[in-house]
């Protein structure tokens, strides 16, 4: 018996190396693990050995039938391997690597981020979740003013709130920095208004601050019209509208030349020819006084844009909740 099981050891030995296709594997399967295979045969003598040999012996036909086994396993895996192989199509141009892109709010972002440093602003920040003396008190709302009310503003309790703009980042660079101060401050803020396609219920603005001694009306206007002309185009004008806030006086807001009419009118200006794009005005006396800088010695100009509608005019955005919602096939316009 041991003789046998040594010979067909062999043999299996001596087969395996013409296991190169699914016949041939097939054909082994059936010489030594088929029913009338020669390993079978040999499981079926094993009733003839004698008792006290017969476990080493079962041993020895069971290792003989793994052994089968896994040649048999090995040779069925390379096949397969082998199939994947003879498919690959190595003349296939590769997948196209999906590259990310900013955001257009991102991208307007840093453009104005870039033409205000150019012209000497830092960029600074502050809280989204804010004190309601920074975000109020400080910039001289009064008590009742109806921009306190639960509709506009996401109060957290009594004293917190979402910033319903970045005017109060104006109240902590003026409280941590001495005039003169020349900064800008980007950020989200946050009001309670109904969810449209023209209002969202958070979004982007852009504050500009500057404190000096003698500063005027005048200054504002130029520092206006040049980041105007280099954001939307040289030729580029702008209007300003009295207009009121509590922390700035006198107040503006102001309008720029549609930059796809050229003041002809379209769908975006709304056949106006004009965009209104901030708000700003020359800090009131007593925003500097609650910061504790002079008013009789400095005086400062303010102005706050909308980052958001700014770029849904430059790229034709006429729903602000398309900014919102993550749609691969809109972003990737941009
Ligand atoms: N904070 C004002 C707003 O949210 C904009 C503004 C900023 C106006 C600075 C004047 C000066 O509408």
């Amino acid at each position: 018996m041991d003789e046998n099981i040594r010979k067909v050891s062999e043999e299996l030995d001596s087969a395996a190396p013409g296991l190169t296709h699914q016949e041939a594997i097939e054909a082994f399967r059936i010489r030594f693990l088929g029913r009338k295979g020669t390993v079978s045969a040999l499981f079926e003598q094993l009733g003839t050995v004698p008792k006290e040999q017969r476990g080493q012996i079962g041993k020895q036909l069971n290792d003989l039938k793994n052994k089968a086994q896994g040649l048999i396993d090995a040779a069925t895996a390379g096949q397969q391997n082998s199939v994947i192989n003879t498919r690959t199509d190595l003349t296939l141009p590769g997948y196209p690597v999906q590259f990310g892109k900013l955001h257009p709010l991102t991208v307007v972002m840093n453009e104005m981020i870039e033409i205000f440093r150019f012209l000497g602003f830092s960029v600074a920040s502050g809280p989204e979740l804010e004190h309601d003396w920074y975000n109020f008190e400080a910039l001289n709302f009064e008590h009742d003013h109806p921009a306190r009310d639960m509709q506009d503003t996401y109060f957290i309790d009594r004293d917190l709130l979402l910033r319903t703009h970045t005017s109060p980042v104006q109240i902590r660079v003026m409280e941590s920095q001495k005039p003169p101060i020349r900064s800008i401050m980007p950020g989200r803020v946050y009001r309670n208004e109904a969810v449209s396609a023209r209002s969202y219920c958070l979004f982007h603005q852009l504050e500009g601050l500057l404190v000096d001694k003698n500063v005027s009306f005048v200054d504002l206007k130029t520092i206006l019209l040049a980041f105007a002309r280099e954001f939307f185009g040289p030729q580029t004008k702008i209007k300003l509208r009295p207009s009121f806030f509590p922390f700035t006086e006198p107040s503006a807001e102001v309008d720029v030349s549609c930059h796809l009419c050229h003041g002809k009118g379209c769908r975006v200006c709304k056949h106006t020819g004009w965009l209104e794009i901030l708000g700003c005005g020359m800090v009131d006396p007593n925003v500097l006084k609650a910061c504790n800088v002079d008013p009789e010695e400095y005086s400062g100009y303010a102005f706050g844009m909308g980052i958001d509608r700014i770029a849904m005019m430059r790229y034709g955005i006429d729903d602000i909740r398309l900014l919102w919602d993550n749609n691969q096939r809109f972003l990737q316009q941009f």
